[in-house]
C-alpha cells in the first residue's frame, strides 16, 4: 500500500498553526480576568496576528522553496526526454538551495561533456571497424585468390618431385618447397577462419585419431631439424564430441609454435588424457619459453614476436576451443619451455547447456 501522500504546505505548516493555536489557547486562558468588549478585541487581533503568520509563512516558502523544487522537477524531466541543455535558474542563490543548483548545474554540464566524448569515440571506432571490414575483405579475398594458383603449384611440385631419381639432390629442394606451400597454406587458413569464422562441426569421435593426424603433419615439417615430437596416445578414452578439421587445426598451430620455439634439438611431447568432463592434451615443448608478463598477449590477434608470424595462430586456437565449450592455458618457464594444455568436454552439447 502507498503511503498517504501529504503536501509539504501541510507539513510546513502543521507545526507553524500549532504553536499559535496553544498560544491562542493560552492567551485566551490569561484574559479571562479582562472585560469582554476589550477581551474580544485582544482575541481578535491576536486571532488576525495568527493568520496573518501563517499567510506570510507560506508566501516565504513558495517562494523559497516550492519554485525552485518545480524548476528542478521540470529541468530533471528535460534531461529525462535527452536534452542536456539544461541549467537552474536558483544557482545564483547565495544559501543551500543555491549549492544543489549550482551542483545540478555542473552535473548536466558534465554530462554533456561525456556524452560528446561518446559520440566522439563511437564514430572513430565505427569509422575504424568500417576500415577493418573493408581490410578482412580485402585479405579474405586475397587469400581465396592465392589459394587456388598455390594448389597448382603444389600438383606441379608433387609430379616434378615423383620424377626426379632418387639420388637427385633437387629432391630436398622440392621437399622444401612443398613445406612452404603447406606453411603459406595454413596462414591462409587461419586468416580465412578468422575473418569468416564458420561454426564447428560436432561429431562424435576419436581424439586420438585427430591429434595424431597434426602430429603427423607436424613431424613432416621437423624432418631436416634435430626436434624430437613424441605422441603419448590414451587407447581407452571414450569418444570426444568435436569438429576433428577445427582441432586438428588448433593441434597443428601448438605444435609449430611449439617447434618454432626451439633453437637446435629439442623435444616436444603431446600426451593424450581426460580430467573430470574433459579429454585433455597437452602439448609442451623444451623451447624458449615465455616471460610472464608477455603472457596475457599471446592469445591477442596479431600479436607475434615472429618476424614472419601473422600472430593469429593462438586467438583462433582459442576460439575454436571455446566454441567446443573447452578451455585452453598456458604455462611456461623462460629458457625451460611451454605448455599448453587443451580441455575438451566429452559432450559439448551437455556443456553447453549446463554454460547457458
Ligand atoms: N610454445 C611457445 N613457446 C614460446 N613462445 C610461444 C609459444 N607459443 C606461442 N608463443 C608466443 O606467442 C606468440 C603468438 O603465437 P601465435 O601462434 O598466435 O602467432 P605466431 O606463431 O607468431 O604466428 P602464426 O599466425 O604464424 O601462428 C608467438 O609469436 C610467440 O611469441
Ligand atoms: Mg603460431
Amino acid at each position: 500500500m502507498d503511503p498517504v501522500r501529504v503536501n509539504w504546505q501541510i507539513k510546513a505548516l502543521l507545526p507553524v498553526v500549532l504553536v499559535l493555536l496553544a498560544g491562542l489557547l493560552l492567551f485566551t486562558v490569561a484574559t479571562v480576568s479582562f472585560r469582554d468588549p476589550e477581551r474580544h478585541v485582544i482575541l481578535m487581533v491576536a486571532g488576525a496576528g495568527a493568520v496573518v503568520i501563517c499567510g506570510v509563512s507560506i508566501v516565504a516558502l513558495a517562494y523559497l522553496f516550492q519554485r525552485p523544487m518545480l524548476e528542478l522537477q521540470e529541468k530533471v524531466a528535460r534531461i529525462g526526454e535527452g536534452n542536456l541543455d539544461v541549467a537552474v535558474s536558483f544557482s545564483r542563490r547565495n544559501d543551500e538551495i543555491g549549492d544543489l543548483g549550482r551542483n545540478f548545474n555542473r552535473m548536466t554540464q558534465q554530462l554533456r561533456e561525456s556524452r560528446k566524448e561518446i559520440e566522439t569515440m563511437h564514430r572513430t571506432q565505427m569509422s575504424r571497424a568500417e576500415h577493418l571490414a573493408t581490410l578482412g575483405e580485402l585479405a579474405t579475398g586475397l587469400a581465396h585468390e592465392i589459394r587456388n594458383p598455390l594448389a597448382g603449384i603444389a600438383g606441379v611440385v608433387e609430379i616434378i618431385g615423383r620424377d626426379l631419381p632418387a639420388t637427385s639432390p633437387a629432391r630436398d629442394m622440392v621437399k622444401d618447397v612443398r613445406m612452404e606451400i603447406n606453411q603459406i597454406n595454413r596462414i591462409l587458413t587461419d586468416l580465412l577462419e578468422t575473418a569468416r569464422p564458420h561454426p564447428p562441426l560436432m561429431m562424435r569421435s576419436n581424439l586420438n585419431t585427430t591429434v595424431e593426424h597434426g602430429v603427423m603433419l607436424a613431424r613432416q615439417q621437423v624432418l631436416s631439424k634435430p626436434i624430437k615430437i613424441e605422441l603419448k596416445k590414451a587407447p581407452d578414452l571414450a569418444e570426444v564430441e568435436h569438429d576433428s578439421d577445427q582441432i586438428h587445426q588448433v593441434l597443428l598451430n601448438l605444435l609449430l609454435n611449439a617447434v618454432q620455439a626451439i633453437d637446435g634439438a629439442g623435444t616436444v611431447r603431446v600426451e593424450i588424457g581426460s580430467r573430470d568432463d574433459f579429454a585433455s592434451v597437452t602439448v609442451s615443448d623444451t623451447g624458449r619459453g615465455i616471460p610472464e608478463h608477455l603472457l596475457p598477449h599471446i592469445f591477442r590477434p596479431f600479436y607475434t614476436t615472429r618476424g614472419n608470424g601473422t600472430g593469429l595462430g593462438l586467438s583462433l586456437a582459442r576460439r575454436i576451443v571455446e566454441e567446443h565449450h573447452g578451455l585452453i592455458g598456458v604455462t611456461s618457464q623462460v629458457g625451460k619451455g611451454t605448455a599448453f594444455e587443451v580441455l575438451l568436454p566429452f559432450n559439448a552439447s551437455v556443456a553447453q547447456t549446463e554454460a547457458s
